[in-house]
Parts: C-alpha cells; sequence; structure tokens
C-alpha cells in the first residue's frame, strides 16, 4: 500500500519525474520488418496483434513518451486526473494560437505521451460512434471496407463488455474489459437519470446508449467504462502489446522521438531516423539515429503527431513545407489542414455536501486517497476504481427544440445532421465533481454540466514550426468555434442541461463565476440554491441574455482530448493524405494507422474509433505482409 506521501507525490507527479535520469535500456537493432513511429493506442494494439500472429516479424515500436508498464498510475483507474497536472511526464501540452472565436485564448490540449498514448492516461469514459459515422467514411469519403460492417465486428471482438454478456453489437471475449467501474453509481448520476426522463418527456431511461444505432439517441444511459471488473484501467499496451513482449522479434523503446520517415530515390520508405527524448533522457547523447525497416513504416503519433513527423519529412503542402524551409518530396495540401476535436462545456454548480463527488479526488485530498487506494488494494473496489462519470445522453433535438436553436444552426442541420437519425448533436451528462484545478475554491462539493457538440462544424489545423527542431512547438488553430452553427448549437446545450440540473436532488446553486454574466435584474439568473421542483416553468431568454451565453461560450470552452482527423482517409482530390489501405499517397510503404486518418470526426469519444482503426489496421497489414491466420 502507498503511504500518504507516495499518494500525494504521485498525484501530483512529482515521482514520475524523479525518473528523468535514465539512460535507455532497450537497444534498438539497426533493420527491423516493420517500424511504429509513435507507441500509442494504435500502434499498441496493431503491434501487438502482429506480434502474436507473426512472433517471426521483427517488429519496432518507437514511443516518444516512457513506459507504463505496471505503473500504478496507469493502472488504477482514479489516477487519471495527476497525468494532466503541469509537471506531468505522461502527457504533452499543444498550445494553439489565440483566437477571438475562443475569446482571444490559446486553447491548451494535452495529449498522451506514453508507451499507450491516450489509451494509458484517458478518463475512459466507454462511448461509441453512431453506424452512419463511419458508413460516412466510407460511402461519401470513398472508403470501401470501412463501414459500420466491417467495423463493428471488429469492435466487438476487441472488447468483453462485462455490463451485459448478451448485449448485440457488444463483445464477450475480448482483450479489453468495460464495466461500470467498482464503485457503483454515484448519486448525482442517479439524480441524473431520474430527473432527465421525467423532465424530457420522450427522453426514456435505455439499458444501452451504445448499440450504434438510434435507439441509443436520447435515451439516459447509464454510463460505462473502459475499467474491468478487476478495477484496472483497460488501456492498449496492458492488453495486447506488452504481453507480447518476451518475444525478442518485438522491441518496445520508450523515450524514442521520431523525427523524419527517410526515403529512398523511388519515394519507397526505407526506416525513420530518431533522437532520444530530452524529457525522459535528460542527459543522453542528443544525436540522430536511424533504423531500417524493411516491409513497412506506419505513422502511428496521433493526431497531433503525424502530420508533424510527414512534414518533416518533406511531405505535405507545398507553401507550409516551404515557409519552414523542409525541402519537399510530395505536395499533400491535405496533411494537417482539417483538425477536429469536440468542443467541450464543463459548467459547474454547488452540490449538495452530503453527497459523494469525486472532488476530494481531484483536490489531492489525503484521507480521501488514503482509503480510497487501501480499499483497491484490498478488493479492487471503490472510489479509486472509478472516473466519476456514471450517466449521460446522446441528445438530438426534436422539430420544435430546432427552433429553439434557431436559423445559426439551420443549414448544418439539413446538410449533415437530418437524413441520418443516428447522428447525436450533444453527449450531456452530469460530472459527480468539477474536473478542474481547484486552487482558490471552497473545498466543497461540486457538480458539472459537461456538454460536447458530436460534429463540429468548425475546423483547425496543425503545421510544424520548424524543419528540424522536433521539440519547437507546432503552429496549431484549434479552429474552435469558428463556425457559428456550434456556437447556436453549444448555447442551446448549455440551457438544457442547465434545466435538468437545476431539477437535481443534489443542486444548491451555480457556481456563478463560471457561468455567463447575466445582467443583475435577468431572469436567466439562478437565484435558487436548492433544486427547483420538476414541473418549475423553464428559464424564459432575452436576446441579451443570448449573447451573454455566447460570451461565455467563447470564453469557457475547451478540448474533450479528441484530437481527430489531421490526415484524413479522402481520395487525393479531396484533400485526403491516405488512401483505404492507409498508404500515404505519393510515396510507397508508408502507412498512417491512428485517428488522424479520420475523414470526419465521429460523435463519441474517440478511444473506441482508435480501437476500430487499429483493428482494421491490423487486418490489413497482416493481409498485405501475407500473415495467416490473423489472429482471432
Ligand atoms: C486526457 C485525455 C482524456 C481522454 N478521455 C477519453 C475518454 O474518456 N474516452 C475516450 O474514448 N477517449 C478519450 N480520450 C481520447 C483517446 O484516448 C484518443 O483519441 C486515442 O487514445 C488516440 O489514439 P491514437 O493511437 O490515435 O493516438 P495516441 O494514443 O495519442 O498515440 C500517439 C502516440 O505517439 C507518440 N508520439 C507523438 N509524436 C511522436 C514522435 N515524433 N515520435 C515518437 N512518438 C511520438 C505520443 O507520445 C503518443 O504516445 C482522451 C484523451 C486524452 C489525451
Ligand atoms: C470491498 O471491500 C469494502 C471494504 O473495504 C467493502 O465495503 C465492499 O463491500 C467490498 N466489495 C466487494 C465486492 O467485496
Ligand atoms: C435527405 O433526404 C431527402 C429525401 O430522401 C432528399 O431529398 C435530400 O436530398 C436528402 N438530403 C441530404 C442532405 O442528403
Ligand atoms: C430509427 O432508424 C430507423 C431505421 O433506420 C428508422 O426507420 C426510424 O424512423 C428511426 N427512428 C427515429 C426515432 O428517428
Amino acid at each position: 500500500m502507498f503511504s500518504t506521501l507516495q499518494t500525494l507525490l504521485l498525484v501530483s507527479g512529482v515521482i514520475n519525474r524523479a525518473a528523468a535520469f535514465l539512460t535507455p535500456q532497450v537497444t534498438v537493432p539497426d533493420r527491423v520488418d516493420v517500424i511504429f513511429s509513435g507507441g500509442g493506442t494504435a500502434a499498441s494494439i496493431i503491434a501487438g496483434s502482429l506480434s502474436a500472429a507473426a512472433p517471426n516479424l521483427k517488429i519496432l515500436v518507437l514511443e516518444g513518451g516512457p513506459t507504463t508498464l505496471e505503473k500504478f498510475e496507469h493502472i488504477q483507474p482514479a489516477r487519471y486526473f495527476s497525468h494532466l497536472s503541469p509537471y506531468s511526464t505522461t502527457e504533452q501540452f499543444v498550445v494553439s494560437n489565440p483566437s477571438d472565436a475562443v475569446g482571444g485564448r490559446n486553447i491548451v490540449i494535452p495529449v498522451g505521451k506514453c508507451i499507450g498514448g491516450g489509451s494509458s492516461v484517458n478518463f475512459m469514459l466507454y462511448n461509441r460512434a453512431s453506424a452512419s459515422d463511419y458508413d460516412d467514411w466510407e460511402v461519401e469519403y470513398s472508403n470501401p471496407g470501412w463501414g459500420s460492417k466491417v467495423l463493428i465486428p471488429l469492435l466487438q471482438k476487441a472488447e468483453t463488455y462485462e455490463v451485459n454478456t448478451k448485449a448485440a453489437t457488444h463483445g464477450t471475449s475480448g482483450p479489453l474489459h468495460v464495466s461500470y467501474g467498482g464503485n457503483g453509481i454515484l448519486e448525482i448520476a442517479q439524480q441524473f437519470l431520474d430527473v432527465g426522463p421525467k423532465y424530457e418527456k420522450n427522453r426514456p431511461l435505455a439499458a444501452d446508449g451504445n448499440d450504434f444505432t438510434n435507439k441509443s439517441i436520447n435515451v439516459f444511459y447509464r454510463m460505462p467504462k473502459w475499467i474491468s471488473g478487476q478495477g484496472t484501467r483497460s488501456d492498449a499496451p496492458h492488453h495486447y502489446l506488452y504481453p507480447q513482449q518476451t518475444n525478442k522479434n518485438l522491441v518496445i523503446s520508450p523515450g524514442s522521438r521520431v523525427t523524419r520517415v527517410l526515403f529512398d530515390k523511388t519515394l519507397t520508405a526505407t526506416g525513420v531516423e530518431f533522437v532520444y527524448d530530452k524529457h525522459v533522457f535528460p542527459d543522453y547523447d542528443p544525436t540522430p539515429k536511424q533504423v531500417t525497416a524493411t516491409k513497412l513504416v506506419v505513422l502511428s503519433a496521433g493526431a497531433m503527431g503525424t502530420p508533424q513527423i510527414l512534414e518533416r519529412s518533406g511531405i505535405g503542402a507545398a507553401s507550409i513545407l516551404k515557409s519552414v524551409g523542409v525541402k519537399q518530396l510530395v505536395n499533400l495540401p491535405g496533411v494537417g489542414a482539417t483538425y477536429k476535436d469536440h468542443v467541450f462545456l464543463v459548467s459547474p454548480y454547488l452540490a449538495d455536501p452530503a453527497t459523494t463527488t469525486f472532488d476530494p479526488i481531484f483536490r489531492g485530498d489525503p484521507a480521501t486517497w488514503t482509503q480510497g487506494l487501501a480499499q483497491w488494494d484490498h478488493n479492487r473496489t471503490g472510489i479509486v476504481a472509478s472516473n466519476g462519470v456514471d450517466a449521460a445522453i446522446k441528445m438530438r433535438p426534436t422539430t420544435a427544440e430546432l427552433a429553439e436553436i434557431g436559423p445559426e444552426f439551420a443549414a448544418r442541420w439539413k446538410s449533415f445532421y437530418a437524413n441520418k437519425t443516428d447522428k447525436p448533436v450533444f453527449w450531456i451528462s452530469a460530472l459527480a465533481g468539477l474536473p478542474a484545478d481547484q486552487t482558490g475554491l471552497p473545498a466543497t462539493n461540486y457538480m458539472s454540466a459537461g456538454v460536447f457538440l458530436g460534429y463540429p462544424e468548425s475546423s483547425g489545423s496543425i503545421h510544424i514550426s520548424s524543419a528540424t527542431d522536433v521539440y519547437a512547438p507546432p503552429n496549431y488553430n484549434s479552429g474552435f468555434l469558428t463556425a457559428q452553427s456550434d456556437v447556436a448549437a453549444l448555447r442551446w446545450g448549455y440551457k438544457k442541461s442547465r434545466e435538468i440540473l437545476r431539477r437535481m436532488g443534489a443542486f444548491r446553486g451555480a457556481l456563478v463565476p463560471a457561468h455567463p454574466q447575466f445582467a443583475v435584474n435577468s431572469a436567466a439568473v439562478l437565484k435558487e440554491t436548492a433544486p427547483v421542483p420538476l414541473n418549475a416553468p423553464n428559464i424564459v431568454y432575452s436576446a441579451a441574455d443570448d449573447a451573454a451565453i455566447d460570451t461565455y461560450i467563447r470564453s469557457f470552452v475547451g478540448t474533450s482530448w479528441h484530437s481527430f482527423g489531421t490526415a484524413p482517409m479522402k481520395p487525393l482530390a479531396q484533400g485526403g493524405v491516405v488512401d483505404s489501405s492507409l498508404n500515404v499517397y505519393g510515396v510507397k510503404k508508408l502507412k498512417i494507422a491512428d485517428v488522424s486518418i479520420g475523414p470526419e470526426i465521429v460523435n463519441a469519444n474517440t478511444y473506441s474509433t482508435a480501437i476500430a482503426i487499429a483493428s482494421n489496421a491490423f487486418e490489413i497489414i497482416a493481409k498485405e505482409l501475407n500473415i495467416k491466420p490473423p489472429r482471432q
């Protein structure tokens, strides 16, 4: 068991930092068959599956961040918040250029930087996309073999759905276990599930919010988690990659940052160049090393990392490469040109001090951690075996509600949503706590409305700012809220979440500074400090109130950590970067396999889609390398 001091140090990330005085323990071979550039979610799944199916295949995984093997901060679910610490060595923070669309702010995007990437640090919310999301990839973006008919069975195969072993479309024997976590359902979530269907008369409670069809839309559902019934995080490396590491042909090299892909004269990828990451190995030789790949180079550095490796390698928009002085090999304007993410609004309320929330976990309260870790040690249950997100709804507006959202959203609705009834506009949840740095706030209980847009119209971009410096911060524009339709939709989502939360038993008023600044005498000011009755009238908003909400949204919206689509799988003429076999256009033996290939964002949290992409990528690569039979 951990001492209290150790607990606090781990939570604040200080012990992680002490790991910095190491030298590389892994010998990287000069020549292998396949190189993965980036050892995150997708790479762990593909490399592990390939190694299991073809033990003689020489595979190298180069990951910029540290190892996660058997580390409690990756295994014990509630530690997810510690990875977001400013001292984190397991995440890196990509900072956007300031933009007026978000009140002149820089948006900060944390991304996983460790073996397992996002899967080893994420919040473990289990959400799946809609069938039409993948069918659009197949039909509208011309990618045969990427529709829901192919991807849903692959997702089934990847999971063991402990929640209900009989549920259609879910899996019963995959490596990644899914459960409700080991802490039951918190009262705040239960109230959301009780009040929601009573207040929203056409939105009932359902057993499954993740069956890929419109039956999962407009229903309140209990949130499953990427947490096993044994109270551990279902990350990719511990369930696909590490189990294969006794195979000497699989080399996993942490702290190894890929600078660029190497090509011969025929533009065939021959290997990569990398450096030992200066944050992981600060005192080590910084000279670039080269490794040969005889069969294939795979880029799997995530939506933020992959376009940067491409550009440093001479593959990208001619104007970008020229501006930073990279010699152009291929003019591919789609590289880094379409960043997407689910813009996320977290609106905090005060909650009943007697209820249980995750706030003491977020604040690093020693007593809560000590008790929680002791219980986890004892039987793998309790608060440490959960994430505090127990209930949600994927909401699709009715015709009457579309009128409330107003004309700014009408064109987007008609062109994108109207004909596809499985597409929600929002994901809305009542979070048991305020998942933020609470410095300066009273140490009491909070509950938050979390609202993210399923398919923002806005889109950003990410490009390198230096030809050679792999540590140079990228030139990143989030694009958040640059389309007014997104603001209009979120404005309505804010109002909707407010109506539900203020009817819940634990409600004790708004945390005013983190809400719109309405005029003092506005009818939109929440005066009550206790729940209102179910049949209380809805709040009425004036034009001035709407303007205050818009200002608030622009000043407070943030990432939902779902960076996506920066090297899309589309026809070349539509700005594509890879074809439907994941081959980068214009070169040979170079594939991309991570969430950068998504041609359009899906509505759900993106771990599930990373698994779908990786599973399909494994099938494609195994077939091309003549590996039979692929792992069952
Ligand atoms: C804080 C956070 C919370 C999240 N919460 C959830 C959630 O609750 N539910 C959910 O479904 N999804 C969640 N996600 C999203 C999900 O985890 C990601 O979409 C998914 O893991 C992406 O997988 P990937 O393989 O595309 O990239 P990643 O898993 O990010 O892997 C990319 C890897 O490449 C490495 N890399 C980058 N550049 C280089 C380089 N030049 N050389 C070597 N290595 C490099 C990175 O260090 C990283 O490890 C969250 C993500 C984050 C960051
Ligand atoms: C686990 O232990 C706690 C006490 O630490 C107990 O309250 C709980 O019921 C136990 N749960 C299971 C599933 O055994
Ligand atoms: C939606 O369906 C209708 C009726 O089938 C059709 O006329 C319309 O073009 C479709 N809209 C889009 C955007 O596909
Ligand atoms: C759900 O989808 C089915 C089949 O695609 C369709 O027939 C039905 O009308 C849809 N239901 C709703 C509520 O949109």
